[in-house]
């Protein structure tokens, strides 16, 4: 298995290019689904995610063909309305694929996501909206089925805000007859990009990106180019990656109005920014100061961003409280922080940071994705070597993360 084995405590410099943002291809690929007409999607990350729902696409009778960063799909004839346990168990938002499908043939069939190392991520909302709309849902040997005669539009109020719910029934909707009003929607950016994507297919989507989005049936969908927008969480980490190393790196195309607060946070920390254009410069500091967080719901400080800022605090002049609220489980870095010489405890949900002076490269295990990053964070700015093992997860939401970070001077590399 791969390894990034990382020598640290070299100052970084230069600039970086953000991919396409993950969490907003998984639910766009997915939802070309609802169209029988070519779709061309540029600025696609290639991430191991992608290609599992390239994979998806492809076992639901869809053709597809993946060059560098595009990625055309032409769903003409699916032919198969399953999503097997062998795909959905790698990657849960598999379950992307239940909206469009429903939405288009009224049929579908996933298999039951189970358990994940960061918690329980049930999917009892996304079921309930599909009810509302007319689908009858049963669960029976590790499947899920959804079956409909007809999709009718619905008022669905969320009881927790959820991305993964609020995308499915957007999917759902988008040619079901009438009117659906998500209320409690989720805000996040790809969810609007999802929205946007859709838009220009077509459909008839407004208000996403506030709380209440509204979705009016249509009877088919055309076939479009579409460009997804950059990642605002690889672009966080990227801006965590100048603070912890106190470095200075500008991101050439950061997504401004996604940052907000990730650039108020590193500036409450000590941190210095700069935005020009689409440019936003970041200098690091040698000691932050303690700036806590509570993960929330978009625009709420990002659970894809608490791990790597984790990392960040632990380095801080003093404590901090991180209030973890989306991912009851969501700590499995802190323990490997620890063994690199961080201060951090943590008692159910919080982790209570004591700021060091300085971590030591030590071998540590990735969990998961964003717990990967944090390490990779934490190996750059340790004294001495880190060797990172179980990259497989950082693999599977980072684009070619250590060829940019030895671009911008960092010692790593990638070991088979
Ligand atoms: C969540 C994050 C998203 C992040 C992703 C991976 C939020 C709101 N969502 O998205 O930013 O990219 O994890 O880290 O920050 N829930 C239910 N029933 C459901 C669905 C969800 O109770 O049917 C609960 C979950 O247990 C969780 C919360 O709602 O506490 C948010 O879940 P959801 O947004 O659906 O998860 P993801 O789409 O994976």
């Amino acid at each position: 298995m791969d390894k990034i084995i990382i020598e640290g405590r070299n100052k970084l410099s230069g600039s970086v290019n953000i991919s396409g943002s993950k969490n907003a291809a998984l639910p766009i690929i997915a939802s070309t689904i609802l169209t029988a007409k070519e779709c061309v999607l540029t600025n696609v990350p290639r991430l191991n995610d992608v290609l599992v729902m390239n994979k998806l696409i492809k076992t639901v009778g869809g053709e597809t063909d993946f060059t560098g960063n595009t990625l055309c799909i032409r769903n003409k004839n699916i032919t198969n309305f399953k999503a097997p346990y062998d795909l959905v168990k790698t990657m849960r938002a598999s379950v992307y694929v239940m909206g469009a499908l429903l939405g288009r043939y009224r049929q579908a069939e996933v298999a039951l996501p189970g358990g994940c190392v960061i918690g329980e991520r049930p999917i009892n909302l996304h079921l309930q909206g599909f009810e509302r709309m007319g689908a009858k849902i049963t669960i029976e040997h590790g499947y899920i089925k959804a079956k409909a005669k007809k999709l009718k539009g619905a008022e669905i109020n969320f009881d927790v805000v959820s991305v993964g719910a609020t995308a499915n029934i957007i999917m759902a909707a988008v040619l079901a007859e009438g009117k659906t009003i998500i209320s409690n929607a989720a805000c996040e950016p790809h969810i609007a990009d999802l929205a946007r994507f859709l838009n220009t297919l077509g459909a008839k989507i407004s208000g996403y990106g506030n709380k209440e989005i509204e979705i009016r049936g249509v009877p088919e969908l055309k076939g479009c180019k579409y460009e997804i927008t950059p990642d605002y969480i690889e672009a966080g980490t990227f801006m965590a990656a100048a603070g912890i190393t106190n470095s200075k790196i500008t991101i050439n195309n950061a997504p401004l109005d996604h940052l907000e607060i990730i650039i108020h946070k590193l500036e409450e920390a000590g941190c210095k920014i700069k935005k020009t254009g689409t440019k936003l410069t970041v200098q690091g500091i040698e000691r932050p100061k303690p700036a806590g967080i509570e993960t929330r719901p978009y625009p709420g400080f990002p659970t894809d961003m608490q791990a790597q800022w984790s990392a960040f605090m632990s380095l801080s002049s003093g404590a901090s409280i991180i209030n973890e609220t989306i991912w009851e489980k969501r700590f499995m870095h802190i323990p490997e922080l620890n063994r690199m010489g961080a201060n951090i405890s943590v008692k159910g949900n919080t982790a209570v940071v004591e700021g060091v002076a300085g971590l030591s490269g030590a071998p540590v295990m990735v969990s998961d994705l964003r717990a990967g990053a944090s390490l990779v964070l934490a190996g750059l700015r340790a004294k001495g070597t880190t060797e990172i093992s179980r990259i497989y997860h950082l693999d599977r939401g980072y684009e070619r993360i250590e060829k940019k970070f030895e671009m911008l001077g960092a010692r790593i590399k990638r070991v088979k």
